[in-house]
């Protein structure tokens, strides 16, 4: 089956003040579709990898993808993903689980430590990509990526993640990247990052 774009589990505006709802709409619509569309133009010639999940394909850096269409797979497979995982992490106002929390402060020393280090990671990635929280072999880790490589490529687990593509962001902050980066703190779904985590530390067992 040929990928497609999944409604968002909540409306355009459900994150404002913090993140505009114009950006979130053509963010969705027009962004994730582009990449969707041309994750299937790029598996045409290739149908019975339409079968496989776009995490399926990114696995291994892309093994069981042919050569002739890494290069597409890798930066349209990997915006699909990078973005169905991210609209997945955003909720406003929700806290941080106290058990999360001591996980995050055994790995970083203190909450706030992390994410000076996670913003400076998101700050400091040069050009288009996307910060991130991963769970690689038994800890945490934070690293960035560019353009739309995902973490799944090199074996690491996404648990948290931030698009700092100008397309996130221009409408609203314009050049300030680092005004857009403090206020997604407001819109991160520890919920729904917290489960991440604990499914990884499941993954990891099996
Ligand atoms: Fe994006």
């Amino acid at each position: 089956m040929k990928h497609i774009l999944l409604s968002l589990p909540y409306g355009y505006g459900a994150l404002e003040p913090y993140i505009d709802a114009k950006t979130m709409e053509i963010h969705h619509t027009k962004h994730h579709q582009a990449y969707i569309e041309n994750l299937n133009k790029a598996l045409e010639k290739y149908p019975e990898l339409y079968e496989k999940k776009v995490e399926e394909l990114l696995a291994n850096n892309l093994q069981v993808v042919p050569e002739e269409i890494k290069h597409a797979v890798r930066n349209h497979g990997g915006g699909h993903a990078n973005h169905s995982f991210f609209w997945e992490i955003l909720k406003k106002d929700v806290n941080i689980p106290a058990n999360f929390k001591k996980v995050i402060e055994s790995e970083f020393e203190s909450f706030d430590k992390f994410k000076e280090e996670f913003s400076a990671a998101a700050l400091g990635r040069l050009g288009s990509g996307w910060a991130w929280l991963v769970k690689h072999k038994d800890h945490l880790d934070i690293i960035s990526t560019a353009n739309q490589d995902s973490p799944l490529m090199e074996g690491k687990i996404p648990i948290l993640g931030l698009d700092v593509w100008e397309h996130a962001y221009y409408l609203k902050f314009q050049n300030k990247r680092a005004d857009y980066i403090k206020e997604w703190w407001n819109v991160v779904n520890w919920d729904k990052v917290s489960d991440l985590y604990e499914k990884s530390i499941y993954s990891d067992r099996n």
